[in-house]
């Protein structure tokens, strides 16, 4: 018996769904959703629904002061009948980190995982097979009760939607260097996934497309001097051979892919430094050979090649290299991740069966 309801209309929002060809990210939806309420301290029963729209109150506290969480992660079947999650646990732990910045409430462990568990094994059948596809998880907490005052909301909300998606990789990435707008300082939010830290960026990420760039690259708030990440992935640059990433500095989030390249590079033998990175240093670096390569990773995109960095003065800068090491590491993890490669990390969590109750899924043949 499962401990979440099922709405009767479920089965319907089931098998009326079918897997298009075309994937693309974020833009099939998953017909299912699970949401759960918190309220008087403490957690209710959760429910899978069919997706739909909810009714939020117009003066609730997500929508005016940004109580809004959130964590992106993967659910796989290439090769295997069942899928499962990469890391679910690290993002429950990171939202947890999240919560705890933004004064919300932590979503218990088990309750994290029914909710995960729910959707992608209501969803085993429609997770993409092929290599880099995958289920795309949502999990989003935010703040529900209306009002001005300026404190934290007494009713929150913890919903998981879904999408298959195909893998978000698109070539070598041109990321524009962003040397006006500041996107997370330390003591700030960018430790947290929370919403406001994307709303801070949006502005440069116009700006990079409209210059015919991929995303934004951010430096630190206080000196506009050392890199922190992209709007939405972690970097990385490969320097006399080894690789090194900016230091988790309070404002940089802690990426799980991040985590999991920097143990992979250590276990196939290269040396990671984890330092303050200065952007000036690095484009010298660049232009010298020194740095042969610079990618970023993330759970969307797993680990992505950058193709230039662009400067504000237009000026591209182009490593030696695209796509080397960065191509033996993400074949590396998305071998993992497919669990067409051993395991070693214990990164990989089956995603429990549906309950018995559950009048839809069987595991895909
Ligand atoms: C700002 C930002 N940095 C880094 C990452 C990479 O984190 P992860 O590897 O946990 O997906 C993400 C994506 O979630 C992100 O939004």
């Amino acid at each position: 018996m499962s401990h979440y309801t099922i709405d009767p209309a479920v089965s319907d929002a089931l098998a009326g769904f079918s897997l298009p060809d075309k994937l693309g990210f974020g833009v099939v939806l998953a017909p299912v959703m699970y949401s759960v309420e918190w309220a008087d301290g403490r957690w209710g029963q959760g429910s899978l629904l069919p997706y739909g729209p909810i009714q939020i109150a117009p003066g609730a506290r997500a929508l005016h002061y940004g109580e809004f969480i959130f964590e992106g992660m993967k659910a796989y079947r290439a090769g295997t009948p069942w899928p499962n999650l990469f890391r679910p646990l690290d993002n429950c732990r990171r939202l947890a980190l999240s919560a705890e910045r933004m004064a919300m409430p932590a979503v218990p462990e088990a309750l994290f995982l029914e909710a995960v568990d729910a959707v992608a094994g209501a969803m085993a059948p429609f997770v993409p097979t092929g290599s880099g596809r995958s289920l795309y998880l949502r999990p989003f907490l935010f703040g529900t009760e209306p009002g001005y005052m300026l404190r934290n909301s007494q009713t929150f909300r913890f919903m998981v939607i879904a999408n298959p998606v195909e893998s978000y990789a698109s070539g070598p990435m041109k990321v524009a260097i962003e040397r006006r707008d500041v996107r997370a300082a330390v003591g700030g939010i960018g430790v947290a996934k929370a919403a406001a830290n994307y709303a801070a960026s949006l502005r440069a990420s116009n700006a990079a497309l409209a210059r015919g760039y991929a995303v934004a690259l951010w430096l630190d708030a206080a000196e506009h001097r050392y890199i922190q990440e992209l709007s939405g992935m972690n970097v990385f640059a490969v320097i006399g051979g080894a690789l090194h990433t900016p230091e988790l500095d309070g404002a940089i989030l802690p990426g799980i892919t991040r985590d999991s390249v920097i143990a992979l590079a250590r276990h196939r033998g290269y040396q990671v430094h984890e330092r303050p990175m200065a952007i000036d240093q690095l484009l010298a670096q660049i232009g010298s050979g020194e740095c042969s390569e610079v990618f970023a990773c993330g759970t969307a995109a797993i680990v992505a090649p950058i193709g230039a960095l662009g400067d504000a003065d237009g000026r591209d800068h182009v490593p030696a290299k695209v796509d080397v090491v960065a191509a033996e590491l993400r074949e590396a993890l998305l071998a993992i991740q497919e669990r067409r490669a051993p395991d070693p990390f214990g990164w990989t969590r089956d995603v429990a069966p549906p309950p018995a109750d559950a009048p839809w899924a069987r595991p895909a043949a």
